[in-house]
C-alpha cells in the first residue's frame, strides 16, 4: 500500500517561496514543474531517507542531486564539519585543509597534478574554458548536444538547426555573439566529430565532454568515440575537458577518466568533492595550471575558494570513498538493486529500464538499452510523470525530472535497498 501523502506544509512554505523567490525556487529543476504538486520542502536527511516538513519519509535516491555518496548527515562528515567550525568558517587565507584534500586527491589520481578549489561546477567548468582558451590562444569550444556543464553563458547554447555546427543560445541573455563562440555536434557521432575538427580546429580552444553524460538520461558512449575525441585533439591541438562533476568520485576515485583510462588535458570537479558543502575545482598537468594566476595570465579568484569547512567535509568523504572496495561495494548493491526491477519491466512488457553504471541510474522510457545520443530519448515524459507520483506514494524519492539520473550511496544499505526494490516494483506494477 502506498502512504498518504500529505503535502500541507510543503504546499503553504511554497506559496511563501513563491513570493521570494523566481518560481518558488533557488534552482529550477527542484520546482516540480515537470511532475504534479508543490515541491516537497525537506526538512532533514538521515542516512539514505529523509523527511519532508509533512513528516512524509522517503528513501532518497536524488541525494542532493549527487554530492552525498555517504548518504544524509554522514557521522564522520557531520564530526570533521563541526570540528572545523570551531576554528572559524572563513579566513580568505590559506588553511592546512586545503592542502589535505588536495593530496587526498593528488596522491589517488594518475591524470592530473595540481588542482584549483573552487566553489560550484559551474565555477569550474567557466575557469577550465578560461584556462584552454588562455592556453591555446584560440576563441571557440565544442560541446556536445545533451551534455550539461552548469550555467556557464557559453555553454547555455544548442544545435543550431540542420547541420549547423555554431551553436545558438539556449537560454535568454546569453547573447548570439557568446553562442556563436560554442561548436555543438552530436554524442557519438565519430563523422560529425571529425568534420568539426577539420573545419574549426584553427580557432577551437577545447573540447568539453561529460564523458558519461548523465544530465539528459545516461547516454553511455561508446569507448571509441571517446578514444577518437582524445585523438583529434591531440592532432590539431585542442584541449580535451572531462567534465567530470557528476561522474568524479562517483564511478571510481578517479571518476570515468580513470575508468576509461583516457586522459584529458583538464578536469573538473562538484558535487562529492565537497562532501555537501559547495566546492568545484579543476585539475590538469603542472605546466597548464602554471598558466592560472598568480602563476600566470589567466585571472580566476574566489572569496570563498578553499573554504576550511567545506574542505573539511570534502577531506571526510573523499578518505571514506578511498576506504578498500567502497566503488565495487556501492556497484554491486546497485546492480541487485536494479536487476529484479528490470526482470519485472520485461516479464510484464513494460517499455522501461533502468540503464546504470557504477552507482548511478536512470529510468528509461525508451524500450532500448544503448541510447547514446539525446535525440533519441523518448521526450514523452508521462510515463516518468506517473512513475515518479507512485513512487512518492510507496515511499521513495528521486529527482523531479526524466532526464535526470539517480543515485545510490552508501547508506543505501543491501536491506534499505530490498525495501526499496520491493516499493518500486510495486510502483511499477501500479501502472500497469
Ligand atoms: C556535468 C555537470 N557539470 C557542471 C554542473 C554544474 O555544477 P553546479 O550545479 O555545482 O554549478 C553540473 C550540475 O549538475 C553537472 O552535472
Amino acid at each position: 500500500m502506498g502512504q498518504d501523502i500529505s503535502r500541507k506544509t510543503s504546499e503553504a512554505l511554497f506559496e511563501k517561496a513563491k513570493t521570494y523567490f523566481p518560481g518558488g525556487v533557488n534552482s529550477p529543476v527542484r520546482a516540480f514543474k515537470s511532475v504534479d504538486g508543490a515541491p516537497l520542502f525537506f526538512k532533514q536527511g538521515i542516512g539514505a531517507e529523509v523527511i519532508d516538513e509533512d513528516n512524509n519519509r522517503f528513501i532518497d535516491f536524488c541525494c542532493s542531486w549527487g554530492p552525498l555518496i555517504l548518504g544524509h548527515r554522514n557521522q564522520k562528515v557531520f564530526e570533521a564539519v563541526m570540528a572545523a567550525m570551531e576554528n572559524g568558517s572563513s579566513f580568505g587565507a590559506p588553511t592546512r585543509l586545503e592542502n589535505e584534500l588536495a593530496d587526498l586527491i593528488l596522491s589517488n589520481n594518475r591524470f592530473i597534478e595540481k588542482i584549483r578549489f573552487v566553489s560550484s561546477g559551474t565555477e569550474a567548468v567557466m575557469s577550465a574554458l578560461r584556462l584552454a582558451r588562455g592556453v591555446t590562444n584560440k576563441p571557440k569550444v565544442l560541446k556536445f548536444e545533451g551534455c550539461y556543464h552548469g550555467h556557464v553563458d557559453s555553454l547555455l547554447v544548442q544545435a543550431g538547426s540542420g547541420l549547423a555546427t555554431l551553436g545558438t543560445s539556449s537560454s535568454a541573455g546569453v547573447p548570439e555573439s557568446y553562442a556563436n563562440e560554442t561548436l555543438v555536434v552530436p554524442l557519438n557521432d565519430i563523422a560529425a566529430l571529425r568534420a568539426c575538427f577539420e573545419s574549426y580546429h584553427k580557432v577551437l580552444a577545447c573540447a568539453i565532454i561529460e564523458p558519461i553524460p548523465a544530465n539528459n538520461g545516461l547516454l553511455l558512449q561508446e569507448k571509441s568515440f571517446l578514444l577518437e575525441l582524445r585523438k583529434l585533439c591531440t592532432d590539431y591541438n585542442v584541449l580535451l575537458i572531462f567534465d567530470e562533476v557528476i561522474s568524479g568520485f562517483r564511478v571510481g576515485f578517479e571518476g570515468a577518466t580513470g575508468l576509461y583510462n583516457i586522459r584529458p588535458d583538464i578536469i573538473t570537479y562538484g558535487k562529492i568533492i565537497g562532501g555537501g558543502l559547495p566546492v568545484g575545482a579543476y585539475g590538469s598537468s603542472a605546466e597548464i595550471m602554471s598558466h592560472v594566476a598568480p602563476d600566470g595570465p589567466v585571472y580566476q579568484a574566489g572569496t570563498l575558494s578553499g573554504n576550511p569547512v567545506a574542505m573539511a567535509a570534502g577531506i571526510a568523504q573523499l578518505t571514506e570513498c578511498l576506504t578498500p572496495g567502497f566503488y565495487e561495494d556501492q556497484e554491486k548493491r546497485t546492480q541487485d538493486f536494479i536487476r529484479p526491477i528490470n526482470e519485472f519491466a520485461k516479464e510484464k512488457g513494460l517499455n522501461f529500464e533502468i540503464v546504470s553504471i557504477g552507482s548511478v541510474f536512470w529510468l528509461s522510457f525508451d524500450g532500448k538499452k544503448t541510447i547514446r545520443q539525446s535525440s533519441q530519448i523518448n521526450s514523452d515524459m508521462s510515463g516518468f510523470r506517473s512513475l515518479f507520483n507512485a513512487l512518492l506514494a510507496e515511499g521513495i524519492y528521486i529527482g523531479p525530472s526524466g532526464y535526470e539520473v539517480g543515485f545510490v550511496s552508501q547508506a543505501h544499505t543491501v536491506a534499505v535497498l530490498e525495501k526499496a526494490r520491493a516499493a518500486f516494483i510495486h510502483a511499477l506494477g501500479s501502472l500497469i
